[in-house]
């Protein structure tokens, strides 16, 4: 099973979870009078409920938060920093650090394959996205470009290629046009 797999069944799972916990707060509802003592039986369904629910969500958070991106290769150095800052409505990366007080950056970026590479994503003006985009169009990584941040995001790329950089937050007239490229060698 591959991770979009996993992703899907662990989607239908938690569907299928949600709708039964529905239907049974729906049901326990109907003959509220006809088989209850009092208030006793329905508090007591409803604190079973309750306790489904802290279960399954504590495991979903134990399971996925660890693979949050902001953990990747925490414990690995970049072999390589590239500096990211963001503009309406293109992207500026460097090798070096960038003034913000006179932004410039180079249109030639390489990145080597199968390392640890970190971005320090940051926004001259307004919120963007950072998106990384292999050549099929599918979304590798991403991460904020936010004002007063620099967002640090690790990755390893294992393929070779052409990779683009597409906003993912809209950010004013020209959001659609905002993007940027570089090459994995
Ligand atoms: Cu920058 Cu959308």
């Amino acid at each position: 099973m591959n991770e979009h797999d996993s992703l899907l069944v662990l989607f239908l799972v938690s569907g299928i979870l949600l709708a039964a916990i529905f239907y049974f707060l729906y049901r326990s509802t109907l003959n509220a009078a006809a088989d209850s003592e009092g208030l006793k039986a329905p508090l007591k369904k409803r604190f079973i409920t309750m306790l489904v629910m802290a279960v399954f969500f504590i495991a979903a958070l134990a399971v996925t938060l660890p693979k949050s991106p902001y953990f990747s290769y925490a414990d690995q150095a970049p072999s390589k920093v590239i500096h990211v800052g963001a503009r309406q409505f293109f992207f500026i990366m460097s090798n070096k650090e960038i003034d913000p007080e006179n932004p410039s950056g180079e249109t030639d970026i390489e990145i080597p394959k199968d390392q640890v590479v970190e971005f320090r994503v940051t926004s001259f003006d307004v919120t963007h996205g950072f998106g990384i985009y292999n050549d099929k169009a599918e979304l590798v990584t991403q991460t904020q470009s936010m004002p007063g941040y620099v967002n640090i995001l690790r990755w390893k790329f294992a393929e070779p290629g052409k990779y683009s950089i597409l906003c993912l937050e809209y950010c004013g007239s020209g959001h659609q046009v905002m993007q940027s490229s570089f090459t994995v060698k």
